[in-house]
């Protein structure tokens, strides 16, 4: 079966009370799509890894003419791209060479917070480092890093603080998917940018408490990009990096492609579409077939009508691959805590989570790790007025039950730690936490997240059901 419709509702569609901006490409020659290069571990071991992470300002030639200032990790603009091998112990020596506190947080990492997890309460102050270490166990996936100082992660993103992380385990590697990374494996970072004079970006000038937008799109810190397809399968770890932005993906032609990964992992089967929408700080792993493409023939990537990137099509071998049916297993948990309601609820300065602002000393919720509970998660707004909210929580890969008591999408039967819930919606996602810590959960528009739509639970060891943790807040930053 292929899907030809986007899941969502598309009346909800980046709906913005009126402050959508449309996309739109400079007229400007294309440019190679930028492929963020691998951080080179400084060390690694059968069992560890050990890595030197900067968070830096830099310079990037995204238009002709002036250099545009950027920030990014260990590069100028976004950031290298991180391996982490399931398994292994990671070491992070994490530095700060810009000239404001931030946070390094591991979205969709399954690690224990506050400080692990490089939320709020882990600061790295300039020219200050933090060292800290953890184990990865969860399966093979596409998360990524950002900054996450409250209540400035939004503005720190748009500077460019975002970068891909791949963990890579025995599963997948045994699967038929293209993985050599930079030519048939490409992450594809999605985001959007206004440029004011002199090429330069100006974040506060262009704020909007539903999200800032730009008209322009930016692939992987490239403006109108391509992309030189040298095979005939190629491997697309689509992330909605944009702040705001929803994204309704086809290709020219209307061509076939399949989604194997979500968030934290594969699917447990490949599913074929047309058409896929994304909302923010979600991941889609695709894989497109280029067999009835000839050399000089080009394939475009769309978001409605907005060319992202030229896929320009070179010789390649022939690949008779063939996906399986059934990729992977996804252990299933029968819930043992009774049913937890989440309430997303507002627009612009008045978004809230159960009907409270953010507290950075305020525990909203308390669950032990290793129980599974199912959480149902309502957004509040209408139809008419209401926006869609994509739903986060730090510290666990969470599955999705149902919404508005039907199955989910056909692409929301994996992992996921983003679900975004329709206006006048509520989904039901099935939680279980292997990590103890304080986490956030939050909607992952940034800026309603820096608008207090946001709350903590503390996961505990039932062995030390009040441990205390040393919780920043706005004054102690
Ligand atoms: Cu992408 Cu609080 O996270
Ligand atoms: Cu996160
Ligand atoms: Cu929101």
């Amino acid at each position: 079966k292929v899907y030809t419709d986007y899941f969502y509702n598309e009346s909800a569609y980046n709906t913005h009370d009126g402050g959508y901006i449309p996309l739109e490409v400079p007229d400007i020659p294309q440019q190679p799509l930028r492929i963020p290069e691998l951080l080179k571990p400084d060390q690694e071991t059968d069992t560890d890894m050990y890595y030197t992470l900067t968070a830096q300002e830099g310079e990037t030639q995204l238009l002709p003419g002036a250099k545009t200032k950027t920030w990014g990790f260990s590069a100028p603009l976004l950031g290298k791209a991180i391996v982490m091998k399931n398994g292994k112990t990671i070491h992070m020596h994490l530095q700060n060479h810009l000239p404001e506190m931030t946070t390094f947080h591991w979205h969709g990492l399954n690690i224990p917070g506050p400080i692990e997890d490089g939320g709020c309460h882990a600061p790295v102050y300039p020219d200050g480092h933090r060292d800290i270490q953890f184990k990865i166990h969860q399966p093979a996936a596409t998360v990524w890093l950002h900054a996450h100082p409250c209540p400035e992660t939004a503005y720190q993103v748009w500077r460019g603080l975002a970068a891909p992380v791949i963990v890579q385990d025995d599963v997948e590697a045994k699967l038929p998917f293209p993985r050599n990374y930079g030519v048939d494996d490409i992450p594809l970072i999605l985001q959007d940018r206004h440029f004011h004079e002199n090429n330069q970006w100006d974040y506060r000038a262009d704020y909007d408490p539903d999200g800032v937008q730009g008209p322009t799109p930016m692939i992987n810190g490239t403006i109108n990009p391509y992309f030189d397809v040298t095979t005939q399968r190629l491997r697309l770890r689509i992330l909605d990096g944009a702040n705001r932005r929803e994204w309704r993906l086809h290709f020219s032609d209307d061509l076939e492609f399949t989604q194997i990964g979500s968030d934290d992992g594969i699917l447990p089967e490949p599913v074929h579409f047309t058409h896929l929408m994304t909302t923010c700080a979600e991941r889609h792993e695709i894989i497109v077939d280029f067999s009835n493409y000839k050399p000089g023939d080009e394939v475009i990537l769309y978001s409605d009508d907005t060319p992202l990137v030229h896929f320009r099509i070179h010789e390649f071998a022939p690949d008779h691959t063939q996906l399986p049916e059934h990729l992977v297993d996804i252990p299933d948990y029968e819930p043992d805590l009774p049913l937890h309601k989440v309430v997303m609820s507002g627009m612009d300065e008045y978004v809230m989570i159960d009907g409270k602002k953010f507290s950075m000393q305020r525990i909203d919720y308390k669950m032990p790790i290793n129980k599974t509970q199912l959480w149902d998660i309502t957004n509040t707004n209408d139809m008419d007025g209401g926006m869609i909210h994509p739903f986060h929580m730090h510290g666990l890969a969470f599955t999705i039950v149902s919404r508005n008591g039907h199955a989910p999408y056909p692409n929301e039967r994996g992992l996921k730690d983003v679900i975004a819930v329709n206006p006048d919606e509520h989904v039901v996602i099935k939680v279980r936490f292997t990590v103890p810590g304080v986490f956030m959960y939050h909607c992952h528009i940034i800026e309603h997240e820096d608008g207090g739509m946001m709350a903590q639970i503390q996961v505990y060891d039932p062995k030390d059901p009040d441990k205390q943790y040393d919780l920043m807040d706005h004054e102690t930053l």
